[in-house]
């Protein structure tokens, strides 16, 4: 038995900002984020739009496809009613996000849960930083093959990081936008083992939590809880040491990556493409230096997206497979790096 992706979806706010219109009302500029990230451009959530909301269109995506739908899936009355037969046959919910609809209950899958009429499924959010995906997908994974009857898994990344952003803070506030990935697991009949096999096949899972502090909401949970009068403004936000989180990445990227070349027996001639999570694309480049990996290797969306934390994997997975680059036998690597600090991979093979 094998756990394969069977169904891929995205969603991104329409309003898109570019490192001009940042520049235009911060001390910063595109030469400066462009050659210190990649990034280009975000896209904002508008107020009112919700993590969850995004996760809902990107979900309705995946699972839209899952159905066998074909059509233009931006919203169309198809793809809901497809979306909507999927959902029912849903067994669990897993969502990764680091900027849930709520704090503490009810979890954003929740909230997906209900909006999808999904009514035989479970339903939890996974706090796992920027890795969130990886470690949703091997959630998922974990439950589909324990024989209990439990046959699909629909798995999200989310976020609208934007709004947790202070704006004034030029060190951080470039380098995030707002987003949603889904893709829908399946138990199937296909090996899982031997030269035929596919699916999920191996997955790294990581934590390195001496380095929390690097990358905290610190405000709000239980450890120091609002007081009256706080905002965003005067502190409430993301809080960022750019520099120690960029040597962890690094680590974390090269390390995951031959870790899981070195458990499957492969060379990177062997991987199809590597979807790495989409940060800094000077992170990239400096793992892939040291692992000496071509960079043809590694897909890069960051220009269009900025970080989308949890949402960058399946945001590229979707967006390959979509554009037609995706391959049956196809052998791709996945690198997720994050708050926690957290990080990991996966190898599917397509
Ligand atoms: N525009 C113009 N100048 C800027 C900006 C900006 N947006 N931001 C910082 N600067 C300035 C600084 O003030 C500093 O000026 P100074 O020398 O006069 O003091 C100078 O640029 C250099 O600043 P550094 O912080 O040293 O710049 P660095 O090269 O380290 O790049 C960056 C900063 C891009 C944040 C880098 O450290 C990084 O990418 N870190 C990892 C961040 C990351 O990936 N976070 C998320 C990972 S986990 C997750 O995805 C949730």
């Amino acid at each position: 038995m094998a756990i394969e992706i069977i169904g891929t979806g995205r969603a991104v706010p329409p309003r898109k900002v570019s490192n001009s219109d940042l520049s235009a009302r911060l001390d910063t500029s595109d030469e400066w984020i462009r050659s210190h990230t990649g990034i280009g451009n975000r896209h904002i959530a508008d107020d009112g739009t919700a993590t969850s909301d995004l996760a809902l269109e990107a979900a309705k995506n995946a699972l839209a496809m899952a159905a066998g739908f074909t059509g233009d899936a931006q919203n169309t009355a198809d793809r809901d009613l497809a979306a909507a037969e999927a959902a029912k046959s849903i067994d669990m919910i897993i969502l990764g996000t680091a900027t849930a609809d709520f704090i503490g209950t009810p979890s954003t899958a929740c909230i997906v849960q209900h909006k999808l009429g999904a009514e035989k499924a479970g339903a939890m959010d996974i706090t796992a930083g920027c890795t969130g995906f990886i470690y949703g997908l091997e959630t998922a994974a974990g439950l589909l093959s324990l024989g209990r009857g439990r046959k699909r898994a629909l798995v999200i990344g989310a976020e609208v990081l934007t709004r947790v952003l202070d704006w004034n803070d030029r060190g951080s506030c470039v380098l995030f936008g707002d987003g949603a990935g889904a893709v829908v697991a399946e138990l199937t009949g296909a090996p899982a083992e031997g030269p035929q096999r596919r699916g999920l096949v191996r997955t790294i899972l990581a934590a390195d939590g001496s380095g929390g502090e690097s990358l905290l909401f610190r405000r709000g949970g239980t450890r120091y809880p609002f007081k009256k009068g706080e905002t965003i403004e005067n502190g409430v936000c993301v809080e960022m040491n750019g520099q120690e989180v960029y040597n962890f990445a690094v680590k974390a990227v090269t390390d995951t990556a031959a870790a899981l070349m070195q458990a499957e027996s492969l060379t990177a001639d062997d991987l199809a493409i590597i979807i790495p999570h989409q940060a800094n694309a000077r992170i990239v480049q400096a793992a892939r230096r040291r692992l000496k990996i071509a960079e043809e290797k590694f897909y890069l969306n960051i220009e269009e997206y900025a970080n989308t934390s949890a949402a960058s994997i399946p945001i590229a997975l979707d967006e390959m497979n979509r554009s037609g680059k995706l391959n049956r036998g196809d052998i791709i690597m996945t690198i997720g790096f994050g708050g926690g600090l957290t990080y990991g991979g996966n190898i599917i093979i397509w």
